[in-house]
């Protein structure tokens, strides 16, 4: 009888920072005020309409910025602070009725992503949410086929307000269409990707 072995399992992380409730609908607040929304005739905002820069930055975001560096330093372990000074690209992102995003990675902006949601579902994390934000199984497109015993190829997240995610910025993702309720309000969610100066090359040991 042959044993079982796992091939190229990568790592995902997660915290869920209930206590950020109010910061997070502080900032969604901040976030249509300062942002037109489309008029819902001319369909959802494109990938750069929906986009605000340098969202950690707001007074609104100190505890949101402070949760989720928190999150990533505990994901690396003691990575991080080998692999430090580090620059984090961040923006928000405002997702109207029908809105989704296609499947890309995040590789040129940064090592390590991580993906804080401000509104969703109280959900556990691994279900289907509104929107369904999916990380994929990078060794398999979708179209292919995989083995009985193989699980599917990509791992849900349910959105909420206060969940942070995080993966190697490599890594596929996408998020399935959202579909607003009667208020019309959008789903929000932050991007902050880490860009290491000094992440280490397991190839330079070998
Ligand atoms: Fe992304």
């Amino acid at each position: 009888m042959a044993e079982r072995l796992l091939l190229h399992a990568t790592h995902i992380g997660y915290a869920d920072f209930d206590e950020t409730a109010q910061d997070c609908q502080s900032l969604f607040q901040k976030l249509l005020d300062l942002h037109p929304l489309s008029d819902g005739e001319s369909g959802p905002m494109n990938s750069l309409e929906r986009r605000v820069s340098d969202v950690l930055d707001l007074p609104e975001a100190i505890k949101i910025k402070t949760d989720i560096l928190a999150a990533v330093a505990g994901y690396m372990g003691d990575w991080w602070a080998q692999s430090l000074p580090v620059s984090i690209e961040n923006r928000a992102l405002i997702i109207q009725d029908y809105g989704h995003i296609s499947t890309h990675s995040d590789s040129r902006e940064g090592d390590v992503t991580a993906v804080y949601f401000l509104t969703g579902q109280n959900q556990d994390i691994n279900t289907v949410g509104n929107p369904r934000f999916v990380i994929e199984d990078e060794r398999l497109r979708l179209d292919e086929q995989r083995m009985p015993w193989e699980g599917r190829h990509g791992f849900s997240v349910c959105p909420k307000p206060g969940r942070c995610i995080i993966f190697p910025s490599r890594v596929p993702h996408n998020q399935h269409p959202f579909r607003a309720g009667p208020d019309r309000m959008p789903h929000m969610q932050i991007v902050a990707n880490f860009k290491f100066d000094n992440l280490p090359d397991p190839e330079d040991e070998v």
